[in-house]
């Protein structure tokens, strides 16, 4: 079987700031499971069995295309923590962290959608990271997961687009701070609120305690990417 191409051409933005990075490629074309397996079983042994389980052919391809990028994380933290880290396995709510003996703040975090794959890493904390394809919302979909205090930014979208590039956008910021605490969707979108006023986006209302910070990128010029990097406990 194959490698799918890696090449340099696939690379769609790559950033790094005070020591976290972002890496964002371009989605490998599905492959077949059986594919995937093999593919797993070679280059990454540790994910092979829990790729194995995934039925859809879309999301193993994407999956095992992560789990490839969180090696590349897994360089960075071994670096960045003089070889203390050196494997990845998954945490709590099948979260995945690195695994160390000593606690260290060293995180990652990945996702795939809309035509791209990403991996986050933090050297000093925790992380999250979501793209999510531009989509029109249903009445129902924003009742479950966007605050009134949002809607008039969402509102003041000059047409549908760019309606739906909003509340992708809103729903990645919501998303990368679920995946940074590590609750997932057990954090309930609807109790948190942002404030967005051009490139700024503020946390202002939450149930959680911390201070978070979040940046939006935007992918293939489309795709809203949001990552947020957390210090749980502190004042925000
Ligand atoms: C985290 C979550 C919001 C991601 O949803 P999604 O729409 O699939 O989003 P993305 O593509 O952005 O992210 C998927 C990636 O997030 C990572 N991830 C999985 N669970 C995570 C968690 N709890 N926190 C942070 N990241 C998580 C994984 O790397 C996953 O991809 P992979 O399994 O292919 O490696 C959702 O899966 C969730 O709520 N998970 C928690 C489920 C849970 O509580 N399980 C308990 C029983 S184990």
């Amino acid at each position: 079987m194959r490698w799918p191409d890696a090449g340099p051409g696939t690379v769609l933005s790559l950033r790094s700031t005070d020591g976290a990075r972002l890496l964002v490629r371009r989605e490998w074309p599905v492959l077949p499971v059986d594919a995937v397996v093999e593919l797993a079983a070679a280059r990454v042994p540790t994910d092979a069995r829990r790729l194995s389980m995934l039925a859809h052919p879309r999301v193993a391809t994407h999956s095992l295309q992560a789990a490839t990028l969180a090696r590349r994380a897994c360089g960075w933290a071994r670096r960045s923590t003089r070889g203390r880290v050196s494997t990845i396995v998954r945490g709590e709510r099948d979260r995945p962290v690195f695994r160390s003996r000593a606690s260290i703040p060293v995180d990652l975090n990945l996702t795939h959608g809309g035509g791209v794959v990403a991996v986050a890493f933090d050297p000093r904390g925790p992380i999250g990271v979501d793209v999510e394809p531009s989509r029109t919302p249903t009445a129902a979909l924003l009742a479950n997961t966007v605050r009134p205090e949002e809607l008039p930014w969402l509102d003041g979208a000059f047409d549908a687009t760019d309606r739906a590039f909003r509340y992708a956008r809103l729903w990645t910021l919501k998303e990368a701070l679920m995946k940074c605490t590590g609750l997932g969707l057990a954090l309930d979108p609807r109790d948190l609120a942002f404030r967005i006023c051009g490139r700024r986006a503020e946390l202002v209302r939450s149930p959680l305690r911390g201070a978070w910070s979040f940046e939006t990128f935007v992918v293939d010029g489309r795709v809203p990417c949001t990552v947020c990097r957390g210090r749980p406990g502190q004042a925000s």
